[in-house]
């Protein structure tokens, strides 16, 4: 802590100087979660704050497809991205090429893709779905058949939940696709009563060895309502950290995967982003337009 103290002063001065909010992700590390962000979050939770601040700047404490769902929303804001480098591998695993070609093999199929995504991929789908809203988002569509893209495992689980047919695409995240089965298992055997929670892109056969599936944020909810006595998160290595901190009765053991591309955003990052307003995230004005329906109709869904 006394390492992080002065960065941590500079950025909530430079904040105000520079009029700036910071939104983090559930998967930040918890000295950027509790000391300098303004608004934590899911995904479909920042992107929604997004759209609410009056700030002139947006500070993206996450991974680069948040930063640009920002920027979509706020074309006429500043979205910084403490470094322009944390990507993903769901946003890389699928092009808009690819998202055309699978609209002329399924005529008429509804395009839904999950945010975690380029702009210039939410600019070729009908509606955008996040981790915290994916069945309701697939079946407000009212068609029997509906494509997700680029999560596999994400959509699986959406299948799991609907009598909507789901067509899916090969995407995985890097991060979830590495627990097993057999790890959860043996968890379980060690720890009698345990409840396991799961982020839902991790594989079937390990989301059938869970007791709830859910996004960052409902996994945060189920742990502070519920207070189980003994649990683990099935996610990134920051969540449990993070959601700790508000459950001092509950014991967490942590079989956690780091995500590499949320561990680059740092203090001192941060720090360098608000002094130079640097690194800004630009989406070009005709597909942040396009993408833009996308994303809005997700946020506007009453669900
Ligand atoms: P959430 O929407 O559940 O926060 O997930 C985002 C993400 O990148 C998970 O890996
Ligand atoms: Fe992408 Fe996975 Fe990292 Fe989330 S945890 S940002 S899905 S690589």
């Amino acid at each position: 802590w006394p390492f992080f103290a002065p960065y941590v002063k500079a950025i909530n001065e430079l904040k105000r100087v520079r009029n700036a909010v910071i939104l983090a992700h559930n998967y930040q590390t918890p000295e950027i979660y509790n000391c300098v962000a303004d608004v934590v979050g899911d995904s479909f939770q920042l992107a929604r704050e997004a759209t609410k601040t009056d700030a002139e700047v947006i500070v993206q404490c996450g991974v680069h497809f948040m930063a640009e769902t920002s920027k979509i929303l706020n074309p006429e804001k500043t979205v910084l991205i403490p470094d322009s480098r944390a990507g993903c591998s769901l946003a890389t695993s699928i092009t808009a090429a690819d998202v055309r070609a699978l609209r002329e093999k399924h005529p008429g199929v509804p395009v839904a893709v999950y945010v975690n995504t380029t702009a210039e991929v939410k600019a070729e789908a009908d509606i955008c779905l996040t981790s915290g809203n994916a069945v309701q988002v697939v079946e407000s569509l009212g068609a029997p058949e509906v494509m997700v893209l680029p999560d596999q495992y994400l959509a699986a689980w959406i299948a799991s939940q609907t009598k909507v047919k789901i067509i899916s695409w090969n995407g995985a995240c890097e991060v979830h696709e590495r627990f097993t089965a057999e790890e959860l298992r043996s968890y379980r055997a060690d720890n009698p009563g345990i409840t396991i929670l799961a982020h839902p892109e991790c594989p079937p056969d390990v989301l059938a060895e869970a007791d709830f599936t859910g996004s960052t944020a409902k996994l945060a909810d189920y742990v502070k309502q519920r207070k189980p006595k003994k649990v683990a998160l099935i996610t990134e290595c920051s969540m449990a950290d993070n959601v700790m901190a508000d459950a001092p009765e509950t014991e967490f053991i942590k079989p956690c995967n780091l995500c590499p591309h949320m561990k680059r955003i740092t203090l001192p990052a941060i720090l360098d982003s608000l002094l130079h307003m640097r690194d800004e995230v630009l989406v070009d004005p005709v597909i942040a337009a396009r993408a833009r329906r996308s994303v809005e109709r997700m946020v506007n869904l009453k669900i």
